[in-house]
């Protein structure tokens, strides 16, 4: 079962790639001149010199746009490219999905000549958005279970410089990482339908109540957040 063949049929509708955040994946990149795009998903971040993207999901492969780099249906554990094939490898938003991330994380080693860019989250801050800790505590812990420690990337990568990477309150991409936070009425509209952590047991009651529409949702603190379900 692929996960995303099920999460992932309104993926491009509703987590589309922030210029801001784009940025930042192309300045590390730097210079490479080919790249390999691993757990690419529908091509969100993918740059022109992109030579081949590697995603399990044919739901995600379909959506991904005319005139985007061949795709190859296939786990970042076991790559079907030889070694040293592109000058870097990129894993955005995924590795928190792979079964074998050391695998995985090999795998990267073995196909980038000379960069690879990992582009995940820090979990100890996203937990302690207050809206995660004071409402959704399941999807919390959904997310402590997977997602792997930043310092633990660096180490399976041999040593990494680590950036952080703040996302804008009017960020395009409708992840958890996009939140408010900050004192008075926030305005934060959350997408659930592409999420893994908001789809498990934590916003089911949520997704019950909106019966499929967007629904208005007041929670303490006088915050009103729309969450499209
Ligand atoms: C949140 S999406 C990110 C997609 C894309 N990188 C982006 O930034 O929009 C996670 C992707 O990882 C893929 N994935 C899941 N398990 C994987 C694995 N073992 N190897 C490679 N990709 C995987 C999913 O199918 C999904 O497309």
């Amino acid at each position: 079962m692929i996960a995303y063949d099920t999460i992932g049929v309104t993926y491009t509708a509703t987590r589309q790639p922030d210029p801001r955040v784009g940025a930042l994946i192309a300045a590390a990149l730097g210079d490479a001149r080919s790249v390999i795009n691993v757990g690419a998903g529908a091509g969100s971040y993918e740059p022109p010199q992109t030579v081949l993207a590697v995603e399990p999901s044919p739901v995600m492969i379909s959506q991904r746009p005319a005139g985007a780099a061949a795709a190859v249906q296939a786990r970042a554990e076991a790559l079907p490219v030889a070694a040293a094939a592109a000058d870097a490898a990129m894993a955005l938003l995924t590795v928190h999905h792979w079964a074998d991330l050391a695998a995985g994380i090999a795998e990267l080693r073995r196909v980038a000549r000379r960069r690879i860019v990992i582009f995940s989250w820090d979990q100890r801050v996203t937990r302690e958005f207050w809206l995660v800790r004071e409402y959704l505590p399941e999807a919390a812990a959904f997310d402590d279970a997977r997602t792997p420690a930043v310092e633990r990337l660096a180490d399976l990568l041999g040593g990494a410089r680590i950036e952080p990477v703040l996302i804008p309150m009017t960020a395009a991409t409708g992840s958890a990482s996009r939140t408010g936070g900050g004192p008075g009425p926030t305005w934060i509209r959350w997408c659930a339908r592409a999420c893994r952590s908001w789809r498990s047991r934590a916003t089911r009651p949520w997704r019950r109540d909106c019966g499929g529409s967007r629904r208005t949702w007041r929670p303490a603190r006088g915050t009103t957040a729309t969450v499209t379900c």
